[in-house]
């Protein structure tokens, strides 16, 4: 099972941007975290990060047919994007969305979200421990769709 961790703009300046808000952590280190868990629950990961709305959307559409999860911080263009939204739709595939900072405690703009309708599950506000909590959640879609996969076969082969 392969997860692709997409982060939008201005993630990689985490550790420099406004430490106040999201904190010391570099974005490698999360991804070092994040890998270290994905090798003790046998998952495949993928990163990604760009400052452009287009590369994101094509990452998104690349993951069809090639990963069974998506983890996304589209940063910025939660607020503005239809793109990204339409493209969490097109390949319909389980996707938690993530954010560092507690949005809904912030700017009114921020308030605004496109994207989270279309995602399974948001996690907001817990720092860059969001993003844990978020491979906890993907492992456990993950445990759900192949034990429904299983049962399904096992279907199939007593119909036969
Ligand atoms: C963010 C929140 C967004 O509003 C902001 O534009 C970001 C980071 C977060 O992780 O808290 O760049 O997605």
């Amino acid at each position: 099972m392969k997860v692709v961790v997409i982060q939008g703009p201005n993630l990689n300046m985490l550790g420099v941007r406004e430490q106040q808000i999201y904190g010391p952590m570099k974005l490698e280190q999360i991804h070092a975290q994040m890998k270290d868990f994905a090798d003790k629950n046998n998952m495949e990961i993928e990163f990604f990060q760009s400052n452009l709305e287009g590369e994101i959307v094509d990452k998104i559409q690349e993951c069809y047919g090639e990963a069974q999860g998506i983890i996304i911080n589209a940063a910025a263009y939660t607020h503005t994007s239809i793109a990204i939204r339409d493209a969490i739709t097109a390949v319909a595939i389980p996707t938690i969305e993530v954010h560092i900072s507690n949005i809904h405690r912030r700017e009114e703009f921020r308030k605004e979200n496109m994207i989270a309708p279309v995602c399974a599950s948001s996690i907001v506000g817990f720092g860059p421990f969001g993003y844990h909590l978020a491979m906890l959640g993907m492992s456990q879609i993950m445990q759900e769709v192949q034990a429904l996969q299983a049962q399904q076969a096992a279907a199939q082969q007593q119909q036969a």
